[in-house]
């Protein structure tokens, strides 16, 4: 079985080739990060013209490193929610186009599942039930699979995502785009303690996120600090463990909800050594396997879409040509 995946739904436009559960033949990533960090984040306008003009080639050259050709190809598999609609538009676009010229069964993959799934690329000892905190540039999530393809919400943020926060903090401080490497490189020099900040939604019961007022926070800090001796690192580090503080707090807490054995991270926030680190010592002081992708397939990526395309396929949950672009959810 060998799945041809296309991912296009932000600002990376990746081409996977993947032959059974996990033989990766090839994931191309062709970042915009340059086109857009002098703008402080994705223009979409943009996003989707340079879509436009890396398909093509990017496909040709996924073909040619595998060594195959389009009579190889089992299946098409392609991220159609959520995302830039006119991004995500391209890569579905495409890959239909694909599916019904080789008459190969289409697959529609939602972004989020394809982050968890980077995890089942990777890892052959996951067992179900379990739970999944998908930490991205566009959403911050915890949901329980009680086996594959399956998922139920059991708390989202309620403005900002978790990357979209460390995107806006960085911006505001002057350090580029994308925020979340950046301020995690800084953090590290940064003095714990030296600052602290809220901590939004913590305390409560619920499994609901709030990032908007902690960068907030951060804003008001910077425009009244006084002491001098406050350096832009221990911001950073002030930011990053109430960031990091709130997603282990909340992770926990819908482990005492639904108790299960194995815990997934996913997104690009999973990039975030800081937060794999606490989240893993936490959950293993629990008795919990924690799994993380590696660094590589935390953002965006085609492989990760193939790989949830497997199990779709596996549950004959394909899609037909009809298969639309859609910038939101409806979830998981
Ligand atoms: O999953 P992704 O590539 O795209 C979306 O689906 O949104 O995630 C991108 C997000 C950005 O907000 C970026 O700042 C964040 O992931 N990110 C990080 C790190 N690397 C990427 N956040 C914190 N620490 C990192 N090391
Ligand atoms: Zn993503």
């Amino acid at each position: 079985m060998l799945i041809l995946a296309l991912e296009s739904s932000c600002d990376e436009c990746s081409i996977a080739l993947l032959e059974g559960q996990r033989e990766l033949k090839v994931n191309l990533v062709a970042s915009q990060i340059e086109l857009h960090s002098k703008y402080g984040g994705v223009v979409p306008e943009i996003a989707c013209r340079r879509h436009l003009e890396v398909l093509n080639p990017l496909l040709s050259e996924a073909l040619e490193t595998a060594g195959v050709d389009f009579s190889h190809i089992d299946a098409v598999a392609v991220s159609h929610r959520p995302g830039l609609v006119g991004a995500v538009l391209i890569g579905v676009g495409a890959a239909k186009v694909l599916a019904g010229v080789l008459n190969k069964p289409l697959v529609g993959v939602n972004h989020l599942e394809g982050h968890i799934y980077a995890n089942f690329l990777q890892h052959s000892d996951i067992e179900f039930p379990l739970l999944a905190l998908v930490v991205s540039g566009g959403h911050t999530s915890l949901l329980y699979m009680p086996e594959h393809c399956r998922y139920e919400l059991l708390g989202e943020t309620r403005d900002d995502a978790a990357g979209e926060a460390f995107d806006k903090v960085a911006k505001f401080l002057g350090l580029g785009y994308p925020g979340g490497a950046i301020i995690e490189k800084l953090a590290k020099s940064g003095i714990p303690g030296k600052v602290v900040f809220p901590r939004p939604l913590t305390g409560k019961a619920h499994l609901e996120f709030s990032f908007s007022g902690l960068k907030t926070a951060v804003i008001n800090f910077v425009n009244s600090n006084t002491d001098e001796s406050i350096t832009l690192e221990d911001i950073c580090r002030g930011f990053q463990d109430a960031a990091v503080g709130v997603l282990v707090e909340k992770a926990l807490l819908a482990l005492e909800k639904q108790p299960v054995k194995n815990f997934l991270l996913a997104g690009g926030v999973a990039a975030n050594t800081a937060l794999r680190e606490s989240l893993r010592q936490a959950m293993e002081s629990r008795g919990v396997k924690m799994f993380c992708p590696t660094l590589a397939f935390c953002t965006d990526n085609a492989a990760m879409i193939a790989s949830a395309a497997y199990y779709l396929l596996e549950r004959g949950l394909v899609s037909d040509l009809s298969l639309d672009a859609y910038a939101s959810l409806p979830q998981l």
